[in-house]
């Protein structure tokens, strides 16, 4: 699949612009382990990149002139390098043009063309848009030397979003898709930006991915809201307890002693955060220890968190969650991501996903009238430069 995606990638870019492209560059989605609506509370997060990507082929030009073209969507935009750089009325060009308005600062001087294709479902939840944003500022900063670290790479990538895009998203997704390794889910401090890679070896059982084929058109303002309840609680818990600067200072008791002060449901947004940072911390040592039982457990109290008190989930997938419940071939079941639709993350015995993905399908069918799609992901490596034009494969 990557292969053929890399392929008509480069194709298009041949017949557009008469050329081979000079580089190819892969950008991961991500999947996410356990750690949901607490990177932006200084929480912890267990992220992995997976091998479903945006496939970049891209030249140089010697003047300022860019061109961009979506082949999915079929469409393209052209600009100049010189001019001022704000957003426009099309979504994917945003994502792009908030990392360029920042690169521009930083060196990049010449323009551009880009083909780019992707594997990655749009709104399913698994990050399209990080892979996009960071698999044009890490493209960008190989082909015109710009001298960014992979850390930097990534917060511009959630700069673009918040100023160009207006979704005041966290920094898990840019991470994973920059910081991604075969094979290993990083538990990522989202306070101090420090991460440990975690072997990602689920021994008998495997990650199922189930897309409840619900687009989240709710999760721009119902994410913005959520962030703006959470630093509202925070102020109040602050005001009475000094000690306290960011969620990871807070405990369970505080939350509870406020909760009247607090109002219902920041109470329970508030809650969910405490709770949820202190799963990760106890899902990586289930994870270091082999202990699956565990681990599923503590993902089903995450979606229950999420769904009840963080009230991000939505019917379908709901229901999805549920309905697996019930299966002794799986072991913890939540929704992943931002919420509002998307997918839900399963750990389930291998060999039974087949049956399992039979059974649910009809049964939400039934249920929604919709098509359940299903995908089993492998965890691999972050953003990467895959091949210059003189075919040298890069490690
Ligand atoms: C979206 C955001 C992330 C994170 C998740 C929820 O994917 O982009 O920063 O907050 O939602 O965990």
């Amino acid at each position: 699949m990557k292969k053929k995606l890399i392929q008509h990638t480069t194709e298009h870019f041949e017949k557009i612009f008469q050329k081979t492209p000079e580089t190819i560059f892969l950008s991961p989605g991500r999947i996410n382990i356990i750690g949901e609506h607490v990177d932006y509370n200084d929480g912890f997060v267990m992220p992995a990149a997976i091998n479903k990507y945006i496939c970049f082929a891209i030249s140089k030009n010697n003047n300022s002139e860019c061109t961009l073209v979506a082949k999915d969507l079929n469409e393209a935009y052209q600009f100049d390098l010189n001019d001022l750089l704000k957003p426009i009325d099309k979504m994917w060009v945003n994502y792009i043009l908030g990392v360029l308005h920042q690169l521009k600062g930083k060196g990049l001087t010449k323009g551009f063309n880009i083909v780019f294709s992707s594997t990655i479902p749009m709104g399913a939840g698994l990050s399209s848009s990080a892979a996009l944003e960071c698999g044009i500022g890490y493209a960008m900063n190989k082909l015109f030397n710009l001298g960014l670290t992979k850390e930097e790479i990534a917060l511009i990538g959630q700069k673009s979003e918040h100023t160009f895009v207006g979704v005041n998203c966290g920094i898990m997704d840019q991470f994973a898709s920059v910081f991604g390794k075969k094979n290993s889910v990083i538990k990522l401090d989202c306070n101090t930006l420090e991460y440990q890679y975690y072997k990602a070896d689920f021994k008998k059982y495997s990650l199922l991915l189930l897309d409840s084929n619900v687009k989240h058109t709710h999760l721009t303002s119902g994410y913005n809201v959520r962030r703006q309840e959470v630093e509202q609680g925070l102020a109040i818990i602050k005001q009475h307890f000094p000690q306290v600067n960011t969620f990871r200072d807070c405990t369970e008791d505080m939350v509870l002693r406020l909760k009247a002060t607090l109002g219902e449901v920041i109470f329970r947004r508030c809650h969910f955060v405490v709770k949820e940072i202190q799963r990760v911390l106890d899902a990586a040592d289930s994870l270091a220890n082999s202990d699956f039982k565990r681990l599923g457990q503590l993902m089903l109290k995450t979606h229950q968190g999420l769904s009840k008190d963080y009230e991000v989930s939505c019917d379908e997938i709901d229901f999805l969650v549920d309905a697996v419940q019930h299966e002794k071939s799986v072991l913890g079941s939540r929704m992943m991501g931002g919420g509002f639709g998307g997918c839900s993350i399963n750990l389930i015995e291998k060999g039974s996903e087949k049956e399992l993905i039979e059974k649910i399908s009809a049964q939400y069918r039934n249920a929604f009238g919709i098509e359940l799609k299903a995908y089993k992901v492998k965890i691999s490596k972050g953003t990467s430069l895959y091949k210059t034009e003189n075919d040298t494969i890069q490690p």
